[in-house]
């Protein structure tokens, strides 16, 4: 995720971007930093940690400028760490450069450059961008930027200075947001308005493939073919509250739509359809190592642990490997069979959870091989584990989790189909459908994002209930619960989720006409079965609420009220029926006057046992 501001005017520079830093402090903050250009010098303050620790650094070592740039880091590639910090420089300190986004290529382009005698200090796939426009630097910012693009594959917000030439910033856009803050004698730029707001009401957006050259006065904007563009500029009413959520009313929702972006993030750069390939650097397991895995055993809690479900199916069926999923909490009490032949999986948003970092030591202790799927980069589980995959996701805000569970699921079908393909268990024709099945998802999750309004309105329907109970079989199952959980946790309606099958073994006892049933019935081998235990519970009074797809034409007269999703292969269909559940429970929550970002006795990261 990561925040970035820039200014170039009259003002102090410092305080500028410091005062737009800290409205952006929730794109990322794990560390941060300014550079400005003071007498034909790149002064430049970085620092891990929270924002106040540069400001502090800021205090005892002071800079001035009129013209600078500052980032607040959410940690993707390289740990949180003071060298890892932007903003990120070339070899002689001429040229300094802010990123939010991934480049997928940085490390063919950092070899390269290294080739060519470039010296690196960080880990970031940032600092490639400021070597490259370097390398292509001959006295005009704006052409060294434009070559360096080219070269580069991947998303991307930059904003880029050089100490020799104090009157432009260069910026550009792609996949990564970006805008312009305009006022009479000076420019702002940052990722979103929060950050402009107390200086302009007046932005400009720039769009995907924009570069622009800023100077005090004038802004030039050169289109994805290089053609000079006029984009207006416009007027923003939210207030700083607004600009924050970009104009969504909480994070949680905002979260919810970013899904497309999101699971796009997680797979960038994984995927290569050229090779017909997945390539996961950071799990450095042999494939001696893989081929002797005998078992899976994937940890976690709450909405992690309903990931790991859905991934037993996979691993099962696509690695050939047994695999069990367990609640950390329980894990870490019972007495786990484990040696160095188990391959064991701590799924954690936050990579700090107690029970999740117990159980990972556990198995540490036990030499088992592990891996962590972790959103927070730098986080306790991220480190502690052998190999860590992240998640992309940029900073998760709302307590309920969305676009982190959707990331971990993105993160683990990769891990499955690396596995199995070094395992040489599936054909490269499914290697070959999986990939483009995976590519097509962000499209499919922004098709899903448009039944929000239909969705809000079935929500209207059932805020003054008492209890629910959430259905779905195989690998929806875990959907149920994740569902039941959501509801649960921001609206405080009772929810069960069950294994559709399971309910004529005791809990088909609950339904009546004061319990709603919402049921996962999109098609796959068990629709039919779903589609009997959906009558069963018709026939006890239970209203139904089916997530289906259009092609399902017994569902309208077996369900009262249908959402219909777009169709996908049964095998990623967790990705996209979780949505519609994400926004259910949210309008809810909203309509009940919930606390939605922060409900009741829950917190973010559950540091304690
Ligand atoms: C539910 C939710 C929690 C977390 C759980 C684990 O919306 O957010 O159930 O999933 O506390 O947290 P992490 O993933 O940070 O280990």
């Amino acid at each position: 995720m990561c925040g970035i501001v820039g200014y170039i005017g009259k003002k102090n520079a410092v305080d500028v971007i410091y005062c737009g830093l800290e409205k952006l402090e929730y794109r990322g903050y794990d560390s941060a930093g300014i550079a400005v250009i003071d007498n034909k010098k790149i002064q430049r303050r970085r620092s891990i940690g929270k924002l106040k620790n540069l400001q502090e650094n800021i205090k005892t070592n002071s800079i001035y400028g009129n013209i600078g740039i500052g980032h607040t880091r959410w940690a993707t590639h390289g740990k949180p760490s003071q060298e890892n910090a932007h903003p990120h420089t070339d070899c002689n300190e001429k040229i300094v450069v802010v990123h939010n986004g991934i480049i997928e290529n940085y490390i063919e382009l950092k070899k390269s450059l290294q080739n060519e005698g470039h010296k690196f200090s960080s880990q970031t796939d940032t600092e490639v961008i400021a070597h490259l426009i370097e390398k292509y630097y001959k006295n005009d910012l704006l052409v060294a930027v434009k070559l360096a693009l080219k070269d580069i594959r991947g998303s991307y917000a930059i904003c880029a200075i050089c100490k020799e030439d104090k009157s432009r910033i260069v910026v550009a856009r792609k996949d990564a947001p970006l805008v312009i803050g305009v006022a009479l004698g000076e420019k702002y730029i940052a990722s979103d308005v929060s950050a402009l707001l107390q200086y302009t009401k007046d932005v400009i957006f720039l769009e995907n493939g924009d570069v622009a050259e800023i100077k005090e006065d004038s802004i030039k904007i050169f289109d994805i073919d290089d053609n000079v563009v006029d984009r207006k500029s416009q007027k923003i009413l939210w207030n700083a509250i607004q600009a924050e959520k970009c104009g969504y009313k909480h994070f949680m929702l905002k979260e919810i739509f970013e899904q497309a972006q999101t699971t796009q993030d997680t797979f960038r750069g994984r995927i290569s359809d050229e090779l017909n390939k997945i390539i996961l650097e950071s799990i450095k397991l042999t494939k001696k190592e893989i081929l002797s895995i005998s078992r899976i055993c994937i940890v976690a809690c709450g909405t992690s642990y309903h990931a790991g479900l859905i991934s037993k199916f996979l691993f099962e069926k696509f690695t050939e490997i047994p695999t069990e999923v367990n609640i950390a909490s329980e894990f870490r009490y019972c007495s786990p069979v484990i040696d160095d032949k188990v391959l064991t999986i701590f799924i954690s948003q936050s990579g700090e959870t107690a029970d999740t970092l117990a159980a990972l030591r556990l198995a540490r202790g036990k030499k088992s091989k592990t891996i962590a799927i972790c959103n927070v980069v730098g986080s306790s589980i991220s480190r502690e584990a052998n190999y860590t995959l992240y998640t992309h996701c940029g900073p998760e805000i709302g307590v309920a989790s969305t676009k982190a569970f959707t990331g971990q699921l993105t993160a683990l079908y990769l891990l499955v189909m690396y596995i199995a393909s070094i395992k040489e268990v599936i054909s490269n024709e499914q290697l070959a459908n999986f990939i483009s099945g995976l590519r097509d998802i962000p499209n499919k999750i922004s098709e899903t994002l448009k039944l929000s309004s239909q969705i809000e309105e079935i929500a209207k329907l059932f805020q003054n209930t008492k209890q629910f109970i959430y259905l779905a079989r195989n690998i929806n199952y875990p959907i149920a619960l994740e569902g039941a959980l959501k509801l649960k946790e921001i609206s405080y309606i009772y929810a069960e989720g069950y294994p559709a099958g399971e309910m004529k073994h005791g809990p088909i006892a609950l339904i009546d006409e004061t319990m709603p049933v919402m049921v996962i019935a999109t098609n796959s081998k068990v629709y039919e079965k779903v589609l009997s235990n959906i009558e069963e519970a018709k026939a006890r009074g239970a209203k139904i609420i089916a997530i289906a797809n259009k092609s399902n034409n017994d569902i309208v007269k077996n369900s009262d009220y249908q959402i219909f999703v777009p169709e996908v292969d049964d095998f990623f269909s967790p990705l996209i029926n979780v949505i519609p559940l994400q926004f259910f429970a949210y309008f809810v929550s909203v309509m009940k006057g919930c606390d939605v970002d922060q409900p009741r006795n829950l917190a973010k990261s559950v540091t304690v046992e």
